[in-house]
């Protein structure tokens, strides 16, 4: 027998975007340039001064999420849109965007979810060493105070960083989080920044419950769980490390507070354990975030290491010479068909995940991102057939609520994104919305709104709750 499975009648359903990626105006009013805007574009992919003019038609976007019955938008904030040198001086008109933003979600009664960073470092903070700077914790406190004070009033869902793991992991490909060059000890200085993270994220945590009592805030990080590629138990240890490496270190820091044992002895085993400053530890400690923002796209399958051509080490490019070898490789999972930009798509394994976080946890949880990225083609007569996104999201929204059958607390669903905006690395090609943008990546377009069929469809969702799908 079937159960009958209900989303909670407050669940947040919504979407999500970033500050870079949507708003333009990247380098006017006031804005100081960000990470972001001094990377090296690959070539053929649109630059950020426009990108989809969120800046300028945020009025008219938000309308379009009330039209789709949005309960929540989460955006992030960019830190050098308020603080153009990311600390001292403020942009007044950079607070007020923000301000008027957030008045626009309220009007339309969409809660406001606020991610505090998302990629975009100040390029004046990057000139002195960025997250490989002590000082970057107070500054990450000093710009968290500043949105506390002026928005907490409004703004009840707060995000610390998102996804601390990828930057981490490969933020030389998202082009934030730069290792100086000639450094020695690779792993050793990502790990120090990613100390420094934490810690600024813990101290932004216990400040936010200091000054807005009511308020609730949580990290971002993407999860996804590791399988084993075969039955050979030493598939299930390299499994085991993938997971530590890329998913549990983040909880557990955010959570208790503790670095997980298996990364903190792999580090140790490269001597690049981070250098830790007396007080870090009762910091992450005394930090209790209340909530799980998470971001899932995909599960990956991996395998013991052995040195052999024809397999790919995840994460490889920024841990050349990192030691990560010798913890897992990555491989395909057959069982798993793959999207045009070759991401695995997996939505038993978001069930699979949800799961495994709550039972580590028991946190609930905020789907912060999950979606596809595909080219999308604007019919002559101005319309979206995008179906092969309806499926995908039809397909993860069942096995969200087959979690929420499972025990698991969820508090709603943000994929991403609200509206096409420019992917990390491959342009705006490949697009996420459930409206599109009309511009491409080798010219700014009319930017006129379109409504794809999944804008329809997620309507439809939003409407009876989940209910039918
Ligand atoms: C997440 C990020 O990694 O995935 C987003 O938080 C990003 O900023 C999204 O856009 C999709 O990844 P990509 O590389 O396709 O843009």
């Amino acid at each position: 027998t079937k159960k009958t499975i209900e989303f909670p009648s407050n669940f947040f359903w919504g979407a999500s975007s970033s500050a870079y990626q949507v708003e333009g105006a990247s380098l006017t009013n006031g804005k100081g340039p960000s990470s972001q805007d001094t990377k090296v574009l690959p070539e053929g992919t649109a630059d950020l001064t426009v990108s989809v003019d969120h800046y300028h038609r945020y009025k008219e976007d938000i309308a379009l999420m009330a039209e789709m019955g949005f309960k929540s938008y989460r955006f992030s904030i960019s830190w050098s849109r308020v603080l153009p040198n990311g600390k001292g001086e403020v942009n007044q008109e950079g607070l007020d965007f923000y301000s008027n933003l957030i008045d626009e979600c309220i009007k339309h009664n969409i809660e406001p979810i606020v991610t505090m960073f998302h990629f975009d470092m100040p390029a004046a903070l990057d000139n002195l060493g960025s997250w490989g700077n002590r000082d970057s914790v107070q500054w990450f406190v000093d710009y968290a105070k500043l949105l506390f004070e002026t928005y907490g009033d409004r703004v009840k869902y707060w995000l610390t960083i998102n996804e601390q793991n990828m930057l981490t992991l490969v933020g030389n490909v998202i082009g934030t989080l730069r290792v100086p060059e000639g450094t020695e000890n690779v792993t050793k200085e990502i790990y120090q920044q990613n100390h420094h993270m934490l810690v600024a994220q813990a101290k932004a945590m216990e400040l936010c419950h200091q000054l807005l009592p009511d308020a609730k805030i949580a990290p971002a990080p993407n999860i996804a769980i590791a399988y084993a590629a075969s039955k050979k138990p030493e598939d299930a240890l390299a499994a085991q490390n993938a997971n530590a490496i890329r998913n549990w270190l983040y909880l557990d820091m955010a959570v208790y507070g503790k670095y997980n044992n298996l990364v903190w002895t792999w580090l140790a085993d490269q001597d690049a354990l981070p250098d830790i400053v007396e007080g870090d530890f009762e910091s992450l400690a005394n930090a209790k975030p209340d909530f799980l923002g998470i971001n899932y796209y995909n599960t990956l399958t991996v395998r013991e290491y052995e040195a052999q051509d024809g397999y790919e080490v995840e994460f490889k490019s920024q841990q050349e010479n990192s030691g990560l070898e010798n913890m897992f490789l990555g491989v395909d999972n057959e069982f798993l068909p793959k999207t045009e930009f070759g991401w695995e798509i997996d939505p038993i394994g978001f069930r699979a995940t949800l799961r495994e976080i709550y039972s580590r946890y028991h946190l609930p949880i905020l789907i912060t991102e999950n979606g596809l990225g595909a080219y999308d083609e604007l019919t002559e007569d101005g319309k979206i057939h995008d179906d092969y996104r309806i499926n995908y999201l039809r397909t993860h929204i069942e096995q969200m609520k087959l979690a929420i059958g499972d025990g698991v607390e969820m508090l709603g669903y943000n994929p991403w994104s609200a509206i096409d905006l420019i992917s990390t690395h491959e342009g705006i090609r490949k697009r996420y919305g459930f409206i599109y943008v009309d511009r491409d990546d080798e010219s700014v377009g009319s930017l006129q709104r379109y409504r794809k069929d999944s804008f329809f469809w997620y309507q439809g969702v939003i409407a009876n709750n989940g209910q039918d799908l």
